[in-house]
Order: C-alpha cells, then sequence, then structure tokens
C-alpha cells in the first residue's frame, strides 16, 4: 500500500515581521479590543456598548434624584458613562443674585461624574431661559451685556476647567423659520455674540468641546438650513465651534426620516455631532403598539447619529419616567423615556441598547 501521502512539512523557521506589519497587527489588535474605561461596566449595559464603541451614552440628571434617590443613582452609574446637569448649572441656578453664587448641586454633579467615570456636558451658558431676573430685567447697555456674558463664561467655564469635556455654549438661538431668535443676547448684542461666546469659552478652557445646541434642527428644514449656514460661516471665520447638539425631542413616531442626511452634513463640515436630550413622547395612557414604535424610534434616533462621522454620543433627557420634564410641559403625554416610574426598562431600553450594540 503506498504510503498515504502526507502533507509536505517543513520545519517552521520564525522570522520577526517586518516592524510596519508588526505595528499594524498590535494596532488591528488594539482596535479589535473593546476600549475599556477604568470603570467598564458589564458589556450589556447600555455603558457596556458605548464604551466599547469609544461614544458617550450620557443622561440629564437632575439634583434632587441625585442625592434622595438610591434607585436612579443605581441605574444611571451602571447604565451612563456622561451626565448633563439638566438644571444645576444653567444660570439663574448658578448666579441667582447677581455676583452671588452658588455652585453646590453644580460641583454635586461633577463629583460624583468624577467618582464613577463618567464624561460631563456643561449645560448651558447662552440662552434665552432660565436667567435669573437681575439680567432679564437690568436693562443694561451693549456693552454691559457682552461684559456680564463674558463673566459668566469665564466663571462657569473656568470653574470646570478639565471636568466638563463638552458645553452647550449657545442653546436655542434660532426661530422655527430659520430666523434668529429674539432673546436677551440676539436684540441686545446681535448674531455676534455667538462667535464671542465660542471664542470666551474657548478661552476658558481650551480642551472643551463646543457645542451650538437646539431642538427641531433634526430634520432637513428652514432652522436646521439656517444653523448649517452659521456653522459654516463660524468656521470659514475660524470661530472655535466644535459641534452641534440635536436635542431630539420626539413624540413617537417622529423621527424625522431626513435626520440621518442632516447630521451628515453637519459633520462634513468636520463638526461633531451627538443627540443631546433625546426623549420620546407617547400621549397617556401609552399602548403596548406605542411602546413597541418608542422602542424603534428610540433605536433609529440613537443610530441616526452613531452612524455618521465624528457622532460623539447620545444623551437622553432624564432617565426614568418619574422625573421627566414632559407631563409638566405637555399636557396629556409622558413616558418618554428608557425607564419606567418603578425603574423597570421599558421597551424603549431595548431600542436604545440595540441603537448601541453593533452586533445588534
Ligand atoms: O428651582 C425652582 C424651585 O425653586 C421652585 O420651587 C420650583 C417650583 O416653581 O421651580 C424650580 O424651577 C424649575 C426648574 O426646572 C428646576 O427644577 C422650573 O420651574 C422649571 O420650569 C424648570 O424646568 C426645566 C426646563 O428646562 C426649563 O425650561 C426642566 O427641568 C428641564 O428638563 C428643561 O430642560 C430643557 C433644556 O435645558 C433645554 N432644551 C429643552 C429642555 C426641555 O425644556
Amino acid at each position: 500500500m503506498p504510503d498515504t501521502p502526507r502533507t509536505h512539512r517543513r520545519r517552521r523557521v520564525f522570522r520577526p515581521l517586518p516592524l510596519a506589519a508588526a505595528g499594524a497587527l498590535i494596532t488591528a489588535a488594539a482596535v479589535a479590543l473593546p476600549q475599556l474605561t477604568p470603570d467598564a461596566s458589564a458589556a450589556t449595559t447600555l455603558r457596556g456598548y458605548a464604551d466599547g464603541r469609544g461614544v458617550k451614552i450620557g443622561a440629564a440628571v437632575g439634583d434632587t434624584p441625585l442625592t434622595s434617590d438610591s434607585s436612579y443613582t443605581t441605574v444611571l452609574d451602571r447604565e451612563f458613562n456622561s451626565v448633563t446637569a439638566e438644571n444645576a448649572m444653567k444660570w439663574d441656578a448658578v448666579e441667582p443674585t447677581r455676583g452671588s453664587f452658588n455652585w453646590a448641586a453644580a460641583d454635586r454633579l461633577v463629583a460624583h461624574a468624577q467618582a464613577h467615570h463618567q464624561g460631563v456636558r456643561g449645560h448651558t451658558l447662552a440662552w434665552y431661559s432660565q436667567l435669573p431676573s437681575w439680567l432679564r430685567n437690568g436693562n443694561f447697555s451693549v456693552s454691559e451685556l457682552s461684559s456680564i456674558l463674558k463673566s459668566h463664561i469665564d466663571t462657569e467655564v473656568g470653574r470646570y476647567k478639565g471636568k466638563v469635556y463638552a458645553w452647550d455654549v449657545i442653546n436655542e438661538a434660532f426661530n422655527e423659520d430659520g430666523s434668529m431668535r429674539s432673546s436677551l443676547w440676539q436684540t441686545k448684542l446681535g448674531t455676534g455674540y455667538i462667535a464671542n461666546a465660542l471664542r470666551w469659552a474657548h478661552a476658558a478652557d481650551p480642551a472643551a468641546k463646543l457645542y451650538i445646541n437646539d431642538y427641531n434642527i433634526e430634520a432637513d428644514n428652514a432652522k436646521s438650513d439656517s444653523l448649517y449656514s452659521l456653522a459654516k460661516q463660524l468656521l470659514a471665520d475660524g470661530v472655535p465651534l466644535n459641534g452641534i447638539g440635536f436635542q431630539s425631542h420626539f413624540v413617537v413616531g417622529g423621527v424625522p426620516s431626513s435626520m440621518k442626511a442632516n447630521l451628515k452634513r453637519f459633520s462634513d463640515l468636520g463638526l461633531e455631532v451627538s443627540v443631546t436630550e433625546l426623549d420620546i413622547r407617547i400621549p397617556l395612557p401609552a399602548s403596548a403598539a406605542e411602546l413597541a414604535q418608542q422602542s424603534a424610534d428610540y433605536k433609529t434616533a440613537s443610530e441616526n447619529c452613531l452612524g455618521v462621522a465624528r457622532c460623539a454620543g447620545v444623551t437622553v433627557w432624564g432617565i426614568t419616567d418619574k422625573y421627566s420634564w414632559v407631563p409638566g410641559t405637555f399636557s396629556g403625554y409622558g413616558a418618554a423615556l428608557p425607564y419606567n416610574e418603578s425603574y423597570a426598562p421599558k421597551p424603549a431600553y431595548t431600542g436604545l441598547s440595540n441603537g448601541l450594540n453593533p452586533n445588534a
């Protein structure tokens, strides 16, 4: 019987890889391995998926539940790697009286985030709302008002220098038709306040990413067109604008079909894009079908950002329906968040998880 042909085995000689090839292998391995943060949570949490793809999954945090509700912080710290102060960093909270500051709640949130390896989004510096009465009613001159805005930015951004990775420097500057909103800032200082605020924020913390944030700009519409034009001009003028925040306050079934393409055009300018205040309200009582649609909407909305270059992450505007701003603002609506009032994850949680999980 002829010998069973055997594969011809040569003695293996190990030859070191050329340096470039070795480098490529190491790089590939590094990219392939999940980027674990020091506080990396289980891979199947929102935070685990987000950490694995190097993006943020954040939540707006209220000071009351942060300091009084252990279920709230348990979910916050397990599921989220970023926080936004829902109200604690707004002007009326930090400087209720001119020159008299109250940083306690903002400091609490920053300290909590640092203790739990969470990033902090600063919210917000130049906005038409939640201004203290001394400012709203001060009837200041142009130069006085400009100095007041600069001092506010210097003080607040300076206080959290190195502790806030992104600031909503400008919030809700546009009207629905694309015209500039008639705010205290716009009316008195003109549109130039936007470039000045961004420059002052950059000087106060050069490492922080500086955003313009707004709602109803998720679709390609008159409002997002105007913001796009402004962003292009600011970049052309060398103004330190780093990103656009798409608040994404939706009604169930209302995620715009043009959202991904719209975010991409801003990303194509070289800007970061972030979903900054995602919630999806439902007319109450929410039906099973509406909760299922909400789940699909959470997945779609998160994928519309995460599928675009330079998407920095997704922040939901709260954790649980128990503390959502929605019922107090939109009568008859609620159930907008991933967890219900008893901290049970809703189908929305699964939708958001599947949006973050690249293997879903
Ligand atoms: O702090 C006072 C408290 O002293 C007082 O006793 C209480 C009752 O009057 O009111 C408290 O202020 C409330 C504040 O939240 C802090 O809890 C205001 O009445 C209330 O109007 C305010 O609502 C916030 C809202 O912004 C104000 O416009 C919501 O919690 C907050 O979720 C919401 O967040 C905004 C973003 O900043 C920007 N994008 C839209 C988003 C939803 O409106």
